[in-house]
């Protein structure tokens, strides 16, 4: 890949990862891309660096534009590997720069690379003037560690957004207007579910504050690059982080000898006599990235496992785990299973969607060895109850 002009005298530097598939436990089906960007004025700044491995080719970048050597500034928003490993590589390269990050960035650096690093620490209203264009900084802590920012330049009316808005998202293309929208909104979707859901009470707050900004475009730190159409990815951002429901049910489960399964399918044709959209999901055959997407917008889920030694399935255990991190808010749901002499996975499951402030509204069934025709009804009648009230919810919000 070539470097590519974004705006004049602004250009993407960074690095596309065709081929990562596992970006820590996240199942990335489609690559990624660690986006760096190189402001070219009287002053140079460099926006963030790429993940480990991958310096050489941000400098061979940088080099088609400029000796790397004259770059004034090195803006590191966010401290995460994928973004600064290769920090100090490039830092040597460019002996003379001034290296930026907020207080807690600063502090992560050092403790990375070199404890007595000289990094000017900035924060939210500070800025540095490029010659024709500034760079201002917004602290958005916990998008996605405590030490992120954005940096925003007035003069473009351009964001770099750093990991809010991304998508793991290989491709040849930089804008979005090149690639598929489809893609794009599905990956950004995944990448919103996996990575920032637990975060929706800061991510509302972080739209408001960049509310007063005039921005039309915004770089994120993977995939694509925003152009036009930005109302879109804001809209959908502004429902993900509400949590608001869609008319659509999951019932994700395992199952040992197929009873748990044979009531998943009860629960799923009773929500589908309900009329609602539903989607039965084995936890073998669905990542918990796919999970976890789908949890995002659906407003029902029920979940189910049969009891193993008075407990969850194993692959339940880590389908729970991980939700439990991500948080998914604003959820209907009971949880169901079958056991052989004693119980135990589903209060287990209860105890989970309780601590996600599920509103388990839905009594959880359970059922001995194989379930009978009577329980397979109540399994059918449950699902159904749980779609109804549903519906019932979203046509009353
Ligand atoms: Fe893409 Fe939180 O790093």
């Amino acid at each position: 890949m070539k470097s590519v002009e974004i705006k004049p005298g602004i250009y993407w530097v960074g690095y596309v990862d065709w081929n990562i598939r596992n970006f820590h436990g996240y199942q990335t089906h489609r690559g990624t891309t660690y986006n760096a960007y190189l402001i070219v004025d009287e002053k140079i700044a460099l926006i963030d660096s790429v993940k480990a491995g991958y310096g050489k080719n941000l400098l061979s970048l940088v080099s088609e534009i400029i000796d790397p050597a004259k770059i004034d500034y090195i803006i590191s928003n966010h401290t995460e590997p994928d973004h600064s490993s290769e920090l100090l590589k490039v830092a040597q390269a460019a002996p003379d720069a001034q290296v930026i990050a907020t207080a807690k960035g600063a502090a992560g650096l050092k403790k990375y690379f070199k404890a007595d690093w000289d990094i000017k620490e900035v924060k939210t209203g500070d800025s540095i003037s490029l010659g024709k264009r500034s760079l201002q900084f917004i602290s958005t802590p916990m998008l996605h560690w405590p030490d992120s920012m954005f940096t925003y330049v007035p003069e473009e009316k351009l964001l770099f957004s750093m990991d809010a808005f991304g998508q793991h998202l290989a491709t040849s293309k930089r804008f979005n207007d090149e690639v598929d929208e489809k893609i794009i909104m599905e990956e950004a979707r995944t990448y919103y579910a996996n990575i920032i859901m637990h975060l929706g009470s800061i991510v509302k707050k972080t739209l408001k504050a960049a509310e007063g900004l005039e921005i039309d475009m915004i770089a994120p730190s993977h995939g694509v690059i925003f152009r036009n159409n930005l109302d879109k990815i804001i809209s959908k951002y502004i429902d993900w982080s509400s949590f608001k429901p869609k008319p659509v049910m999951l019932v994700i489960y395992d199952t040992m000898w197929q009873s748990t399964e044979m009531m998943a399918t009860a629960i799923t044709d009773g929500a589908i006599e309900a009329g609602i959209e539903v989607k039965k999901l084995s936890v073998q055959s669905n990542d918990i990235t796919t999970l976890a997407t789908e949890i995002l917008e659906a407003g029902a889920v029920a979940v189910g496992s049969p009891t193993l030694n008075n407990g969850l399935l194993p692959t339940v255990a880590e389908f729970l785990t991980y939700i439990k991190g991500l948080r998914p808010g604003n959820k209907l749901g009971f949880a169901f299973g079958s056991h052989g002499w004693a119980g135990g996975a589903v209060p287990q499951i209860e105890e989970v969607l309780r601590e996600l402030g599920t509103d388990l509204t839905v009594e959880g069934i359970t059922c001995q060895y194989r379930p009978n025709d009577e329980e397979l009804a109540k399994c059918k009648a449950a699902g159904k109850e749980l779609a109804e009230k549903l519906m019932a919810k979203i046509t009353a919000e």
